[in-house]
């Protein structure tokens, strides 16, 4: 019997591996652009960690997490996002006491037992970013910048959805409201009335037509924000105004985990179908002090990569670097250390079996070089190499030594 990858996991192969490889470095650069430091944490986490952050009464919690009890007796989970463990080492680590802003940027594999399906996976790769102690809302409206950027640097068409979730002075009597309207509607989907006990406003992200219709009706949070939600809310909009970027509001978008507080934003494409979000994120001002730090705001945004590369319209691959192949077994030595010494700057694949000019060339065309550099008894006596450039479609022999500049 073969063994398979599990359901829900995928291996990324060539070429996708290549656009993935591209992705990390130029979100990296954009990411470090705006101050953002690289950070690592373990994949394994204490579940108790998401059972605080992520929330009780999140799917998340609720019945996708990768949960066991290790050989020491510990409760432990497959990370399903990377925001509780980022602000789990931020406090670990003091920085917290420390005060001051810290900008931090990830990428790796998050874990959520989901029903897989288009754009849906059970292993899945995130690249996010957090930024601690940053209070203004022009950080919010950075934030976003920086997801559009990186999502701008691949050409992907998506909108912007944003919405605020209030704070603890004006979040509790709205819920409250919302409380008594979803009372008043016994013929709410199960899942809503479990949400409506646990978190109600998770209520109005409910996929089910007939709730749907149902909470057209109900009281919306942004007629309820207080005056300072009201202002920084306003405030965000102007500045994304200011910089060109459009954007809709969706008084809908509560988010799936319990974290947030005022500024929640997803960018969604309809070219993803059902999982349509291509990344989210917000502000989470409590999210410090509820895992035992001092008080600290924060705001950050994942993007999930699977499905951002499923957007990517790459342009056929642009030709690069050497081909090497040799004519006679005799030129093989030459050309093991011309390659050698050539990788220190440039890709260079070497065919190790001698083969024809013809047969070289086709083989030089299908790997996408831009150079195929042939070594044969003739070459080996004047000490040149002769050169194919695939690009421009010139051929010439050259100086070893002038071969070994090019790049
Ligand atoms: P999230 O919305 O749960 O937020 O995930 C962010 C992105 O990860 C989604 O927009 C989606 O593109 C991708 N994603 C989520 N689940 C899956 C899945 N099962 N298969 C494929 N892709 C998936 C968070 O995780 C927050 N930690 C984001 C954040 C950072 N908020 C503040 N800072």
């Amino acid at each position: 019997m073969s063994i398979k990858a599990l359901r829900g996991m995928k291996d990324i192969l060539p070429p996708l591996s290549r656009t993935y490889l591209r992705f990390i470095q130029e979100a990296s650069k954009a990411a470090q652009n705006y101050g953002f430091e690289y950070i690592e944490t373990p994949l394994l986490e204490e579940t108790a960690l998401f059972r605080r952050s992520v929330g009780e009464s999140s799917d998340i919690v609720g019945k996708e997490m990768y949960q066991f009890i290790d050989k020491g007796g510990n409760d432990v989970v497959l990370r399903p996002e990377g925001t509780a463990s980022v602000v789990r080492s931020f406090i670990e680590h003091k920085l917290d006491k420390k005060g001051g802003v810290h900008r931090f940027f990830y990428y790796g594999p998050m874990f959520r037992y989901e029903r897989p399906q288009k754009g849906r996976f059970r292993q899945f790769h995130q690249f996010g970013v957090e930024s601690f102690g940053e209070p203004s809302v022009y950080e919010d409206a950075a934030i976003i910048l920086l997801a559009k950027e990186i999502l701008d640097r691949f050409h992907i068409d998506y909108t912007l959805k944003i919405n605020s979730l209030g704070c603890p002075q004006c979040l509790p009597p709205y819920r409250q409201t919302l409380v008594e309207f979803l009372q008043s509607h016994e013929d709410i989907c199960e899942d809503c009335k479990r949400r409506r006990k646990l978190n109600p406003i998770r209520t109005l992200d409910c996929k089910n037509p007939h709730c749907q219709s149902i909470y057209q009706e109900a009281p919306k949070l942004l007629d309820h924000l207080c005056d300072a939600c009201q202002r920084e809310f306003g405030k965000l909009q102007e500045l994304l105004h200011r910089e060109g970027v459009d954007f809709t509001i969706d008084e809908h978008l509560v988010r799936g985990l319990d974290y947030y507080t005022r500024t929640a934003f997803e960018f969604v494409s309809t070219a993803l179908g059902a999982q349509n979000a291509v990344a989210g994120g917000g502000r989470y001002d409590n999210l410090v002090e509820l895992l035992g730090g001092k008080p600290t705001p924060a705001v950050g945004f994942a993007i999930g990569i699977e499905r951002l590369l499923d957007l990517i319209d790459e342009e056929a691959a642009k030709r690069e670097g050497f081909y090497m192949g040799v004519l006679d077994l005799q030129a093989l030595d030459l050309a093991f250390d011309l390659a050698s010494k050539k990788r220190k700057k440039s890709k260079v694949l070497l065919q190790y079996k001698p083969k024809s000019l013809k047969a070289h060339l086709k083989s030089a065309d299908r790997h996408n070089a831009r150079y195929a550099a042939i070594i044969g008894a003739e070459e080996l006596q004047k000490g040149t190499i002769w050169l194919k450039d695939l690009e421009q479609k010139s051929e010439r022999s050259i100086d070893i030594s002038r071969f070994l500049e090019l790049e």
